[in-house]
């Protein structure tokens, strides 16, 4: 039976294999493609393939095996557009290869290029916005004033939830909500790289307890975290070096419920606490970042295949040098989000994802077209 159906299905397969091998070797019409392009295009791509308007992409001097494979993935709903999906159904396949080869061949288009863009990192925007935060947490966030937290080297998801929570009232500083208000959560990544890459120093603050003590009590601390207070997890605070003060009073505040976590363990003495407070803050720390990262670092990881000129015969890449800025936005978002399945495209769940998108779609947005 199951031998039966193959058979009557092998005439169909091999029609439909013929069927785009011919399509795959008959030359593209680049003619036809510009009517057709002019007809059903233009008004969004331009005839001479650039995006009318921010977030729809150039297309000219794309990689021609890319672009067709972007229709045939808005086909199938792949990648997913209401109108695109629409459009590439009414198009043969032959139609499609001859748009394709118009506006492959199209010359590359002239870029506007912004200094500012190319060489701003994420990291030195936050080290800019950082400055009105020197005169409560220090040069580089090492704090000096007792029981004024340390930020410099902190995790950094924890850094952007501590000031969202400040922020929206869950921990009730007026102080720090003042300072924050105006700030969007793209500044707050940047902010976060830069304090996660800078050294911290260990706080001389005064004793509050006994190290020795302390130690034992924090066994059922280090699971979260880390040995000794070093955290490795993007959430979860570092306390190694911290200011034994502030310790104390972010302890306490979890227990008294004027910070509320579910995970936190509130269940100590005070002087328990003040023993714990002391050995944390005796501890060497070390920076959740290993250094500053510069917009050019990033793009490196990215030119290993983007760059112009690589060629891979196992894959389409696309040319992403010149395109358009909210469009690749939108782009390595879908990929962040799952939203735009690639096998092999871009880990982007690095805590600074907005920060670092935005910044290296500037970076190629602003580059010359090739
Ligand atoms: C109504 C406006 C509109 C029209 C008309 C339109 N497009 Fe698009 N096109 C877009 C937008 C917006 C995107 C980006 C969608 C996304 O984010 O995936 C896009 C994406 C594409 C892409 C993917 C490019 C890339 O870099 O990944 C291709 C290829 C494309 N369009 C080809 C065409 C062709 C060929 C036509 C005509 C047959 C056409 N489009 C008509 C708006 C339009
Ligand atoms: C006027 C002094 C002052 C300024 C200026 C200030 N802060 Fe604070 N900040 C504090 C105090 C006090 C605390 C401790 C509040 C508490 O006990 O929850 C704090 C706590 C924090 C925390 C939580 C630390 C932790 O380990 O949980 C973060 C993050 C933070 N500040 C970031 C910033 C940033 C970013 C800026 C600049 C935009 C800034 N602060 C400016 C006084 C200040
Ligand atoms: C199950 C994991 C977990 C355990 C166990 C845990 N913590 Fe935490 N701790 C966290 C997380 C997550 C936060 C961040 C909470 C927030 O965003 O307010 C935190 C926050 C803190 C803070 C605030 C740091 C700052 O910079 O403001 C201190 C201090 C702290 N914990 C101490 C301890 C101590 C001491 C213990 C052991 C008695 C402990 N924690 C056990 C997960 C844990
Ligand atoms: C291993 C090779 C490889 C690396 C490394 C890589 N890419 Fe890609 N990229 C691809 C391929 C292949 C595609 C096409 C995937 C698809 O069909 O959606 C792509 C697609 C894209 C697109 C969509 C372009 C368009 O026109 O829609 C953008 C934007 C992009 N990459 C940016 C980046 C950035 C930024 C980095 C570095 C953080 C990066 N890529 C690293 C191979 C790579």
């Amino acid at each position: 039976m199951r031998q039966l159906a193959l058979f009557a299905l092998l005439p169909l397969l091999l029609v439909a294999c013929a069927d785009q091998q011919e399509a795959k070797t008959a030359q593209p019409d680049v003619n036809a493609g510009k009517a057709m392009a002019a007809a059903h295009c233009a008004g969004c791509h331009g005839l001479d393939g650039r995006g009318i308007a921010p977030g729809i992409p150039h297309l000219a001097a794309q990689v021609d095996e890319y672009l067709f494979a972007s229709l045939v993935a808005y086909r199938e709903g792949k990648r997913i557009h209401a109108a695109l999906r629409d459009m590439t159904k009414q198009l043969s396949t032959k139609e499609m290869h001859d748009v394709v080869a118009f506006y492959s061949t199209l010359p590359p288009l002239e870029a506007k290029t912004d200094k500012k863009a190319l060489t701003l990192s994420p990291y030195e925007k936050g080290k800019a916005a950082t400055k009105v935060c020197a005169s409560c947490h220090g040069e580089d966030g090492n704090a000096t004033e007792p029981g004024m937290p340390s930020l410099a080297g902190q995790q950094p998801r924890y850094f952007v939830s501590a000031l969202m929570a400040y922020l929206h009232g869950r921990r009730n500083i007026s102080t720090m909500e003042t300072m924050l208000r105006g700030l969007n959560p793209v500044d707050m990544e940047h902010m976060a790289i830069y304090y996660a890459s800078q050294t911290p120093v260990r706080r001389g603050s005064p004793a509050v307890g006994d190290p020795a003590a302390g130690e034992p009590l924090t066994a059922r601390c280090g699971g979260c975290h880390g040995a000794h207070g070093v955290s490795h997890d993007a959430m979860t605070p570092t306390l190694a070096g911290q200011d034994a003060q502030y310790l104390v009073s972010a302890i306490k505040s979890y227990r008294d419920q004027t910070r509320v976590h579910d995970v936190m363990l509130d269940d100590n003495t005070d002087q328990e606490i003040a023993d714990i407070a002391a050995f944390y803050a005796t501890q060497e720390s070390k920076a959740a970042e290993s250094g500053p990262v510069t917009v050019h670092e990033l793009s490196a990881k990215c030119d290993r295949c983007h760059a112009p000129g690589i060629e891979n015969p196992t894959m389409a890449i696309p040319k992403i040098h010149g395109q358009n800025r909210d469009y690749l936005i939108r782009a390595l978002r879908a990929y962040r989000d799952g939203k735009r399945g690639s096998s092999l495209m871009h880990n982007m769940s690095l805590p600074y994802n907005e920060a670092i998108i935005e910044s290296v779609a500037s970076l190629y947005a602003n580059q010359d077209a090739r």
